[in-house]
């Protein structure tokens, strides 16, 4: 993926001092047209709080004056909001690269070519198995499957020959663990990375709000896989996953996550416990809510000053931002989120920041995957939603 001259700089100031802040998310909206098991995201979408053109432009020549230069516009579903693409540009004409995080349900290939036309140069499309019926039962809307894997076609075809790096996100649950190796072969038949993330549930029905974003997940037993009376075979099923996955990785397949984040992955869905590395959160990356609320990371509690406030870009410079943000960071009992692990291993390690390099940086021969080829890895036949393997 291409990096301006002036991005470039920017992360190598950010490998020298880890403080430069290379990385942003930005959720346009919470509103959803999906309601995934996992995910309680859309109970909280709210129109009326949501920052206007005017607002985003503002915002992105700001991110852009503190260093920014990938942002990921998430949710929510960010095609929920009418300003998606104009927001989009505005971010690209202040020189940043951005990733659109979308379900691609319902979004017509005529605003993914409006998302081009204007800069946007990478997707990730959510799909976390190959069996329809089972996806569409984790999205709670039928369809889902098909429409999210056009919305893929589209895009490979849109950017297939050029440097643009398109990915799946397949969050890592009882349900597809089987399913694993089988999604980076699809997603290389159809020119797309993946990124694997374990799923992150809440621990009972009753579980408390332990922190900020543990109000966008949900109970769900039948995703979990810490919950189970055969722990023993659990721990099998997720290494027979992972050692394949890390060794595909090794083989070159279009994996992009890190080893090590793979082995974290792995770690948790076993035992529940997240990396004990220190994290970034703050300096290498941040988040901004729909309505403008700055944040360390996506799940840290707001104590900070609003990202339009007219004396932000001083706040972010101030002694008084660090010691909030260390002592918010040194609070936190850690998380799963690869967008934010990854980015602290790159800058880390040069073993993390050549992994990086050359998964994101060498010039791909990509396939393009029309619906044909897709939909020949559909598995429509009557499977179990909860997979045998998992059944016992
Ligand atoms: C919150 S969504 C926002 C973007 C878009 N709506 C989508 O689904 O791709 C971003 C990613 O978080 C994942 N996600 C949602 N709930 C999760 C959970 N409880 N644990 C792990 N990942 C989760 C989604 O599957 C998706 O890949
Ligand atoms: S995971 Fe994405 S698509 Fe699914 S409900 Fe959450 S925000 Fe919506
Ligand atoms: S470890 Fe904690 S502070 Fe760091 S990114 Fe994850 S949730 Fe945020």
């Amino acid at each position: 993926m291409k990096i301006a001259a002036g991005g470039l700089a920017r992360v190598a100031q950010a490998f020298v001092t880890r403080r430069v802040p290379v990385y942003a998310h930005w959720g346009i909206t919470h509103r959803c047209n999906l309601t995934c098991k996992m995910c309680g995201i859309w109970r909280y979408g709210n129109r009326k709080e949501e920052l206007s053109l005017p607002e985003v432009q503002q915002m992105a020549q700001r991110l852009g004056r503190l260093g920014v230069v990938q942002l990921a516009i998430g949710g929510g579903e960010p095609f929920a909001s009418d300003i998606l693409e104009e927001a989009a540009k505005c971010f690209v004409d202040a020189g940043m690269n951005v990733r659109l995080l979308t379900n691609g349900v319902g979004v017509g290939p005529e605003r993914i070519q409006k998302a081009v036309d204007y800069g946007v140069r990478a997707f990730s499309i959510s799909l976390d198995s190959l069996y329809p019926a089972r996806f569409d039962y984790i999205c709670e809307m039928d369809g889902s499957w098909d429409a999210a894997v056009r919305t893929m076609t589209v895009v490979s075809k849109l950017l297939g020959g050029t440097d643009a790096l398109p990915t799946i996100n397949c969050v890592v649950s009882n349900l597809n663990l089987e399913e694993l190796p089988d999604i980076v072969r699809f997603a290389r038949e159809i020119g797309f990375h993946v990124s694997f993330l374990p799923v992150e549930l809440l621990a009972d029905a009753k579980a408390g709000v332990r922190n900020w974003e543990a109000r966008f997940i949900r109970y769900r037993p039948e995703l979990g896989l810490s919950t189970t009376e055969r722990p023993e075979q659990v721990r099998a099923r997720i290494d027979t996953a992972y050692d394949t996955i890390i060794q595909m990785k090794r083989e070159g397949w279009p994996i992009l996550n890190s080893t090590p984040y793979l082995e974290a992955s792995r770690l948790y869905l076993k035992t529940g416990r997240f990396p004990a590395e220190g994290c970034d959160a703050g300096r290498l990356y941040f988040s901004v809510a729909p309505n403008g609320q700055f944040s360390i990371c996506h799940r840290t509690v707001h104590q900070h000053l609003h990202i339009l406030d007219p004396n932000f870009e001083e706040y972010f410079h101030s002694a008084e931002y660090e010691r909030k943000r260390l002592m918010e960071a040194g609070d936190c009992e850690g998380c799963m989120r690869a967008c934010w692990i990854d980015t602290s291993y790159m800058f880390r390690t040069l073993e993390g920041f050549f992994e990086t390099a050359r998964t994101a940086g060498l010039p791909q021969r990509r396939k393009i995957g029309d619906w044909e080829t897709a939909n020949r890895w559909a598995r429509r036949e009557d499977a179990p939603i909860v997979p045998e393997a998992a059944a016992g």
